[in-house]
């Protein structure tokens, strides 16, 4: 309500009352309209001054330091600037949006202190497992076990093992806080998709042997499949996610690589029938560290990094990454890749080299 209509009502209810008083006492109309006229001008007068100075100059300022606040001002500056006619209305409208916004920082900032405790346990967590194996096995050995031929190869190889498993610990650390502070660019390229993934099979092929996979690509494509991409990283998405298919597959097994066609993406599932998931993990599964139980109790080297790593690459390109699974059954991971046109259609003479920098 503005100050003037809110002060004519004041002023009005105290000139009808006075005339009301008087018509009582005078029974005359001719005096209850003027006591009722004089009466509502003198105390809206003096009503107005009052609130003007006392309530409403105050309220304007304030409000002119709640917005100058908010949109990060000099206090100097602030004051110096138009209020609209009607500041109350203003400075509720301001303090809610000004406690709605601080209430969603304060909220994001405890969400960041608890993310960075649970990520000092994690980590510490992470590096003292293999460490105190390497200590273990290195007691063992200075303690007799150097001697024992039987036993000393066997020591220094799970030694090897841990050490290896830090290093990778290590390297995955230092890839998601490269890829979290931007260091590392999206290098965007157009690539053949199909030959990618051929070329990860091939590396991972024996991986595959030893954990008795069978890897398929269910390639159905006659047309090669571009995509706009940073091709490295689209290798990285690709091992991790074929690697956990074999980690978390069963014996003699099956995963398969699938890409389907949509409007303006190419979508690639990887699928498995190994354990499968829970479905109270799923919403977490791309979170750092985080592993479901039944892979921890399966003793599989791994530190819950490769997913998060997964999820950066992913949505650093602008696209999306998703998972359905069934435990028991498997389950399916599947990403969206930018389509684009096969740059060598205009091209005089066609490139060996499926590689194309933008
Ligand atoms: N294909 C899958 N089938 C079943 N569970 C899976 C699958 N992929 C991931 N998970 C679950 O999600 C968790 C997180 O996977 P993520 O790849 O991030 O970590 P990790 O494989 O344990 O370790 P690493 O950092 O070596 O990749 C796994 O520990 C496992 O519990
Ligand atoms: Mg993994």
């Amino acid at each position: 309500m503005k100050l003037r209509t809110l002060v004519s009502f004041n002023a009005f209810a105290v000139g009808i009352s006075i005339g009301c008083v008087n018509l009582y006492f005078q029974h005359n109309w001719y005096f209850f309209l003027v006591s009722m006229g004089i009466s509502t001008l003198v105390s809206y007068l003096v009503f107005y001054y009052l609130i003007e100075k006392y309530v409403y100059s105050k309220i304007k300022i304030i409000y002119k330091m709640i917005h100058s606040l908010k949109l990060g001002k000099d206090l100097k500056d602030a004051l110096g600037e138009y209020v609209s006619p009607d500041p109350i209305n203003d400075v509720e409208q301001e303090v809610k949006d000004w406690a709605r916004d601080k209430k969603l920082e304060i909220d994001d900032l405890k969400k960041q202190e608890k993310f960075r405790r649970e990520f000092l346990s994690n980590i510490s967590h992470e590096f003292k497992t293999p460490l105190f194996a390497i200590q273990g096995y290195v007691d063992a050995l200075q303690d007799g076990g150097l001697e024992d031929p039987e036993m000393a190869p066997k020591f220094l190889e799970k030694v090897s093992r841990n050490v290896e498993r830090l290093s990778f610990l290590i390297k995955d650390l230092n890839e998601i806080s490269k890829l979290e502070s931007g260091e590392i660019p999206i290098n965007y390229q157009k690539f053949e998709l199909t030959a990618l993934i051929k070329e990860v099979m091939e590396a991972l092929e024996l991986k595959a042997k030893k954990y008795k996979i069978n890897l398929v690509f269910k390639d159905k494509y006659d047309m090669p499949t571009w995509v706009e991409a940073d091709r490295e990283k689209i290798r990285q998405v690709l091992i991790n996610l074929i690697d956990n298919s074999f980690k978390y597959g069963k014996e003699n097994g099956r995963t398969s690589i699938t890409i389907f066609q949509l409007h303006d993406q190419y979508l690639v599932e990887i699928t498995d029938d190994g354990i499968g998931i829970e479905e109270k993990y799923l919403p977490r599964l791309f979170e750092r560290f985080f592993r479901t139980d039944t892979s921890r109790s399966r003793q599989i080297g791994g530190s819950g990094l490769g997913l998060a790593i997964v999820k950066h690459i992913v949505e650093a390109h602008d696209q999306t990454i998703n998972v359905r699974s069934t435990e028991g059954l498997g389950s399916t991971f599947g990403f969206t890749l930018k389509r684009c046109k096969d740059p060598r259609i205009n091209l005089p003479l066609i490139n060996a080299n499926p590689i194309l920098k933008t």
